[in-house]
């Protein structure tokens, strides 16, 4: 099969042909129909977030199941599926404890050293996240796989296993946004508009849009924010400051750097919530007043929405098809694989809302 590898950090990936394992047991293959291109990915492009090469890259997919190993009773071949990248384990305390986004044993039992799931002759690839979607195939724990209905398209479905849940989640879940509150989102690309629609829909009177390009802001507006302010123009903060009178029930940091995570934390209002969904370098710290005592705020990172996301995507998807959360508007461009490196462009230079890859026909 043909995928997208890449050999080395701030390289252009190469299209390769691969050789894909059977199913063992507890795994799926899936064919992969689209693919969403995300800022997650661009991290390990540009050697941010370490990955160990060569490697396929791609976490935001949705496909067909081809086949299926033993003992896997989830899905069958012929079942459209959002491919989760995160294949809970179901019975470790996290997921015990309604929280499968932090399972930390996972549902996969391959050896991956021994038994790689690809190879390129006879060196082994490794896969994002058990993933590595920018492929014609992936192979990938069943408990990952959630099923999705005919009425809802590959790449809306393939949008929803992460952006959408990422940034629906972190409204809904990790910060659980209050009707009548405000909120600031720092970052308006994929994950941030997310973001804004999910907080429009918890009913947040005021959604304050940060972005450095023009164009984000508008997107931002299209997708609820009722207020636009642009980073470059002045301290972000005290704008927002200005805007409400002391700062935000709620913010959000969206893009995955120091700096803005700081001002998250600075745009939150006495007794507000800061939250960090933006991958932030690892070794960067990040830096509050030790007055966060006497201001009673809090800080919280949020991973894949703090998604249950049996209970989650089903959701998502229902809302979309009851027409309350747009997501065929977040697709602004496609791609065919082949192109894989002029989507991460696009991406690079703030272009697109979100750019999908369209790598397989159903
Ligand atoms: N926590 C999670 O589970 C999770 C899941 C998915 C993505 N992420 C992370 O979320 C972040 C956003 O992902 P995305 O795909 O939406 O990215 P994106 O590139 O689509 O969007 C980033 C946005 O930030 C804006 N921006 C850049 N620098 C800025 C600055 N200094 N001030 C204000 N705006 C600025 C850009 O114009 C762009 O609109 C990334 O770090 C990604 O890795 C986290
Ligand atoms: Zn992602
Ligand atoms: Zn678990």
């Amino acid at each position: 099969m043909r995928a997208a590898v890449l050999n080395e950090a701030r390289s252009p990936m190469t299209i390769d042909e691969l050789t894909v394992a059977d199913p063992g047991p507890g795994e799926a293959l899936v064919k992969v129909i689209a693919a969403g291109v995300c800022h997650s990915d661009l991290h390990f492009i540009e050697g941010t977030y370490p990955a160990r090469m060569p490697t396929v890259l791609g976490h935001e997919v949705a496909g067909v199941v081809q086949e299926v190993g033993p003992g896997v009773t989830n899905v069958q071949a012929g079942n459209r599926v959002i491919i989760g990248f995160v294949q809970p384990c179901g019975h470790c305390e996290f997921c015990d404890a309604g929280r499968p986004n932090l399972c930390a044993v996972g549902g996969g039992v391959r050896d991956l050293r021994n038994d790689p799931a690809l190879l390129r002759g006879d060196d082994p690839v490794t896969a994002m996240t058990n993933v590595g979607g920018f492929a014609e195939l992936s192979l990938t724990p069943a408990s990952g796989l959630l099923k999705i209905p005919d009425a809802v398209g590959m790449d809306v479905a393939a949008l929803v296993g992460c952006s959408v849940m990422t940034g629906y989640g972190a409204v809904v879940n990790t910060a659980k946004v209050e009707p009548g509150t405000t909120v600031a989102v720092i970052g308006t690309g994929g994950v941030g508009l997310n973001i804004i629609q999910a907080a429009r829909l918890a009913g947040a009177r005021r959604i304050i849009a940060v972005d450095i390009a023009e164009h984000k802001l508008q997107y931002a507006r299209d997708f609820g924010a009722t207020d636009g302010v642009d980073a470059t123009a002045g301290d972000p903060v005290q704008q927002v400051h200005e805007l409400t009178g002391g700062g935000v029930d709620y913010a959000f940091e969206a893009i995955g750097l120091k700096q803005t995570a700081e001002q998250t934390y600075g745009m939150a209002r006495r007794g507000g919530t800061a939250v960090i969904v933006g991958m932030v370098p690892p070794a960067d710290q990040i830096e509050v007043s030790g007055m966060i005592w006497l201001e009673e705020k809090t800080l919280k990172g949020s991973f894949y929405g703090s998604g249950r996301f049996h209970t989650d995507m089903p959701r998502i998807l229902d809302l979309y098809l009851a027409g309350k959360l747009d997501l065929e508007g977040l697709v602004s461009k496609r791609f065919p694989l082949d192109e894989i490196n002029e989507a991460f462009d696009a991406l690079r230079s703030n272009e697109v809302a979100r750019s999908v890859l369209e790598i397989g026909a159903e």
